[in-house]
């Protein structure tokens, strides 16, 4: 429980960056948009999964030329699960706080992991991750200081009173991906655990 509670603040790594092309900063990247640009309204009530789809397609089909960047300016932007892109930023301005909804409707049912061939919690699929890729390369979430916010506690609860027919999902879960960089950026309140990297390499 203390350690759901514990914000998970992923040191600063202050690299050549732009240099390595690994694009940290969103002006590494040739495509820069807002989520704004995709609909996003940052209330902390509008629910804007359509928005993040949106943002995370349309800059995936750009990124291929220089690399995309979706930045979130400061606000509280709510959303379903989303999943990245390749040769792609998610930038967090300070004051960023990207709200995973608490409405399990939003949660679609995915795939177990290969490796387990069923659920964590419960046979069968799984809640979708919040954020979620497979099969990625060179894909930076950074910014300043901004946070990915898990609302956990609807998940905790219901976990807890064995009311979930599935396992709940992770806050991050990257499959088959490499070049990955997290800085800069704080993860608090999973519905499970914070960041699990599964068959990645260096
Ligand atoms: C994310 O990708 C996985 C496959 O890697 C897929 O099962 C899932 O539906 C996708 N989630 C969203 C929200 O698009
Ligand atoms: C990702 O890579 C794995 C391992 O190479 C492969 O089994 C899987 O089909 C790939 N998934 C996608 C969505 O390309
Ligand atoms: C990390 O965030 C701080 C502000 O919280 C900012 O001053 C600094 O430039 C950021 N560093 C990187 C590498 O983004
Ligand atoms: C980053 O944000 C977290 C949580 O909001 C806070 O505890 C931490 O002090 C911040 N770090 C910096 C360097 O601003």
């Amino acid at each position: 429980m203390a350690a759901r509670r514990a914000a998970l603040q992923v040191a600063v790594v202050l690299l050549a960056l732009c240099a390595g092309g690994i694009g940290a900063s969103p002006g590494c990247r040739k495509h820069v948009r807002r989520v704004t640009e995709y609909g996003a309204v940052g209330d902390g009530r509008t629910l804007n999964t359509a928005a993040f789809a949106r943002a995370v397609a349309d800059l995936g089909r750009r990124a291929g030329d220089g690399g995309a960047a979706l930045v979130v300016p400061e606000g509280r932007w709510l959303t379903g699960p989303f999943n990245l892109t390749s040769h792609f930023t998610l930038f967090l301005h300070r004051g960023a706080e990207i709200l995973a909804s608490q409405d399990l409707e939003d949660w679609p049912l995915i795939a177990p992991l290969p490796s387990y061939g069923r659920g964590r919690d419960e046979p069968g699929p799984r809640y979708s991750n919040f954020i979620g890729g497979s099969n990625l390369t060179d894909v930076t979430i950074s910014g300043y200081n901004g946070t990915i916010n898990g609302q956990g506690q609807v998940w905790w609860d219901k976990f807890h009173a064995k009311q979930l027919d599935y396992t709940r999902g992770y806050l991050l879960e990257l499959l088959y991906s490499r070049d990955i960089i997290i800085s800069n950026v704080t993860f608090v309140d999973a519905p499970s655990w914070n960041l699990h990297p599964t068959y990645c390499t260096m």
